[in-house]
C-alpha cells in the first residue's frame, strides 16, 4: 500500500517522479504529490484522488530540477485530503514513507510539547519532525534519521530529503519494500520493480534494518549496526512492456488474456515431456534418502493467493498423499497453530510483501518449519526470507483484481505436487505424464476461450444489474468459485458469494430466490452428479442458472438461462481452465458498469500494512 518513488540525477526529475507513481498507482490511489528541488528552492505539489489529478496540478506548472521525491497514497491514519497527501515537511526536512508508524500518538504528543506543529493527521508527518528536530540539534542528516528510526515503532520504507542536502536521498527499511534502480550518472529508488523498468534493469533491493544514502554516483547501505553492506547488484528480466497495457483497455483485461503464454512461461523448463518428470531441483533438499523430511504441509496466503492454496491442498492430498492444512495469514499469524521442524510451511503471494503472510512466514520460521515460498515478484521480502522460492512467472501484475498471478500460482501448485507425489512413489511416470500434457494443451484450450470470450461478454452485459450474484461448486472446484466470486465483487462492487454445494441446504439455499442469479460449475468427474442435483435444487427454486460445464455435456433436465462450454480436461488441469471464465465475466460486469476496473474503490495492489 501506498507506492513511494525517488531521484536523483541529470534528467527532469519531476518527470522521472511522475511516470514513476503512474506505475506505482496499484499501491493506492487516494492522493499523490512531489517534492522537487528547483534553483535552490523546494517545491511541493500534491493533490487528492488519482495521480491525473496531480498531473493536471503540474501541466503548466512543473517544477523542473534534479532531485526529488514522489508518492501515491493508500490512506491509514488520516482521510483522503491534500493536506494528509505526502510529502511531508518539517523544516528542511521532506519525506515519503510506506507502511505505519504505530507508535505515532505518544510521538506526536512529545513532538507538539516541545513546540511542533503538525499541518496533517498523518503517522508520517511525525517522521519528518523527529529527523528534523534532530538536524536542529546540530545532528548529520544520517545520523538524525538513525535516531529518529530508534524512536520509531511500526514499519516503513522511506525516501528523505533534506532541503540543505540537495544532492542526496537518504533511504531506509523496514517491513515495506524498497528498491534501488542504478543508473548511469542517475539513480532510482522505488516501492516495487515495474516503476524502475523503463530507465535501468539493475537492481539493489534494500533489506530490514538496513538505511542507505543514495546520490547520483553512489549508493551506500549500512545496516542496522551501521556497518557498510556491500550489496549484490540483480538483473531483472522482466520486459518493460508487461508492464504497459498494450492496446488493451484495462490491465486486467490484458493480463486475463496474457495467461496462454503466462502458463507456457511457469510450466516452460519445469517439464520434461515423455520421461514423465517434473524437474524443480529447488524442492531436492525437501527429501532425504527419497523420504519426505517433514509429517505435515501448511499453506498460508491472502485473497487470491489463499484460494490457489485451497485448490494446490486438493491437490496435494490425492496425489501425495500428505495432510496439509490451509489457512489465511491474518488468521493463522493470530492463532497457536502447530508449527515445527517437521512441518513445511508454504506461503503463497504473487507480490511477495502481503504484510500478513510475511508476519506468517516469519512466526513459521520462529517455529522451526522449513519455508517454501510460491511467489510472482523476484526478491520481494517473502521470496527472500524463504528457504526455497518457486517463482510463477506472470510477470508484472497491474491490475489490482489477480488473474494471471493466479492460474500461474494453480499451475505452481500442480507441478510442486506431481514432484512430490513421483518423488514419494505415490503417483506412476506414466500418470505425470497425462498430467503434463493435459498442461501442456491448455494454453491452446485457453486461447479457443479467449477467442469466445464475446459470449462471456454478452452473458455478463446481461447480468451487469444484478444484485447480487452466487457461486456454487464441489471439490477442487469450490475454491474456483470463491475466487470467481472474490473478482465480481472487488472490481464491479455487486454483492457475490461462493459456496461449496454440499452446503446449500445448511443454510444459504434461502438466498435463492425467483431470478437470483447462481453460477454453477458443473465439470465431469466424480462429484458431476452430486452438483447436478443442487443445481436442479437452485433451479427449483427459481434460480436464474449459468452452467459452466465441460464441452460435449448436455444438462437437458436444468433449464440453463446460459451454458459456457470448457474445453475437456482433467480433474487436474480443470480448475485453471474454469478460472478464466469467471474472470473474463467478472470484468466485463464491471466494465459494463463503468467502475474503475484497475483500481477498484478502497483497494490496493500490495497489502503491506495489516
Ligand atoms: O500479493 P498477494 O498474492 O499476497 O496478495 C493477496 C491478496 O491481497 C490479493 O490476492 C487480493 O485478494 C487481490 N486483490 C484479489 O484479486
Amino acid at each position: 500500500m501506498c507506492g513511494i518513488v525517488g531521484y536523483i540525477g541529470r534528467r527532469n526529475a519531476t518527470e522521472v517522479l511522475v511516470d514513476g507513481l503512474r506505475r506505482l498507482e496499484y499501491r493506492g490511489y487516494d492522493s499523490a504529490g512531489v517534492a522537487v528541488m528547483s534553483d535552490g528552492e523546494l517545491i511541493i505539489k500534491r493533490s487528492v484522488g488519482k495521480l491525473e489529478n496531480l498531473e493536471k496540478l503540474l501541466n503548466g506548472d512543473m517544477p523542473v530540477g534534479h532531485i526529488g521525491i514522489g508518492h501515491t497514497r493508500w490512506a491509514t491514519h488520516g482521510r483522503p485530503s491534500e493536506a494528509n497527501a505526502h510529502p511531508h515537511r518539517a523544516g528542511d526536512i521532506v519525506v515519503v514513507h510506506n507502511g505505519i508508524i504505530e507508535n505515532h500518538a505518544e510521538l506526536r504528543k512529545a513532538l507538539i510539547k516541545k513546540g511542533h506543529e503538525f499541518s496533517s493527521e498523518t503517522d508520517t508527518e511525525i517522521v519528518a519532525h523527529l529527523i528534523h528536530q534532530f538536524t536542529e540539534q546540530g545532528h548529520s542528516t544520517k545520523d538524525a534519521i538513525v535516531r529518529s528510526l530508534a524512536k520509531i515503532r511500526g514499519s516503513y520504507s522511506l525516501v528523505i530529503m533534506n532541503v540543505k542536502d540537495p544532492d542526496t536521498l537518504y533511504l531506509a527499511k523496514l517491513g515495506s519494500p524498497l528498491v534501488v534502480g542504478l543508473g548511469n550518472k542517475e539513480n532510482f529508488v522505488a516501492s516495487d520493480i515495474p516503476a524502475l523498468l523503463p530507465y535501468t534493469r539493475k537492481m539493489v533491493f534494500m533489506e530490514d534494518g538496513e538505511i542507505a544514502k543514495m546520490t547520483a554516483d553512489g549508493l551506500v547501505v549500512r545496516d542496522k549496526d551501521l556497518h557498510l553492506v556491500k550489496k549484490e547488484v540483480k538483473t531483472i528480466t522482466w520486459d518493460p512492456l508487461t508492464a504497459e497495457k498494450g492496446g488493451f483497455k484495462h490491465f486486467m483485461l490484458k493480463e486475463i488474456f496474457e495467461q496462454p503464454k503466462i502458463l507456457e512461461d511457469t510450466y516452460g523448463g519445469r517439464v520434461a515431456p515423455g520421461t514423465g518428470k517434473v524437474i524443480l531441483k529447488e524442492l531436492d533438499p525437501l527429501f532425504k534418502d527419497g523420504k519426505f523430511i517433514y509429517d505435515h504441509i501448511y499453506i498460508v496466503a491472502c485473497g487470491t493467493s489463499w484460494h490457489a492454496a485451497c485448490v494446490g491442498k486438493y491437490w496435494l492430498e490425492r496425489i501425495c498423499r500428505i495432510p496439509v492444512s490451509v489457512d489465511l495469514a491474518s488468521e493463522f499469524r493470530y492463532r497457536d497453530p502447530i508449527i515445527n521442524k517437521n512441518t513445511l510451511f508454504i506461503p503463497i503471494s504473487q507480490s511477495g510483501e502481503t504484510a500478513d503472510t510475511l508476519a506468517a512466514l516469519k512466526m513459521a520460521k520462529e517455529q522451526g518449519a522449513k519455508t517454501l515460498a510460491i511467489c510472482n515478484v523476484i526478491e520481494s521480502s517473502i521470496a527472500r526470507l524463504s528457504d526455497i522460492v518457486v517463482y510463477t512467472h506472470a510477470g508484472p501484475e497491474i491490475g489490482v483484481a489477480s488473474t494471471k498471478a493466479f492460474t500461474a500460482q494453480l499451475t505452481v501448485l500442480l507441478l510442486i505436487a506431481l514432484a512430490f507425489g513421483r518423488k514419494l512413489k505415490k503417483i506412476d511416470a506414466s500418470d505425470v505424464e497425462k498430467r503434463v500434457a493435459e498442461l501442456l494443451e491448455l494454453p491452446g484450450q485457453m486461447k479457443k476461450m479467449l477467442d469466445n470470450a464475446g459470449v462471456i461478454k454478452a452473458i455478463a452485459e446481461k447480468y451487469a444489474d444484478s444484485r447480487e450474484v452466487l457461486y456454487i461448486a464441489r471439490g477442487v472446484h469450490f475454491p474456483v468459485a470463491l475466487e470467481g466470486a472474490l473478482k465480481l465483487k472487488e472490481i464491479s462492487y455487486v454483492y457475490s458469494e461462493g459456496f461449496a454445494a454440499g452446503e446449500l441446504k445448511h443454510g444459504p439455499i434461502a438466498l435463492i430466490d425467483n431470478g437470483t442469479p447462481v453460477i454453477a460449475l458443473t465439470p465431469n468427474g466424480y462429484t458431476y452428479d452430486k452438483i447436478m442435483n443442487n443445481v436442479e435444487e437452485v433451479s427449483a427454486r427459481g434460480a436464474d442458472l449459468i452452467l459452466l460445464t465441460d464441452e460435449g455435456n448436455k444438462s437437458d433436465s436444468v433449464k440453463a438461462a446460459a451454458t459456457i462450454y470448457i474445453p475437456k480436461t482433467s480433474w487436474y488441469t480443470s480448475p485453471i481452465l474454469y478460472a478464466l471464465p469467471l474472470q473474463l465475466f467478472a470484468y466485463y460486469v464491471a466494465d459494463h458498469k463503468g467502475t474503475d476496473v484497475d483500481q477498484p474503490r478502497n483497494l490496493a495492489k500490495s497489502v503491506t500494512v495489516e
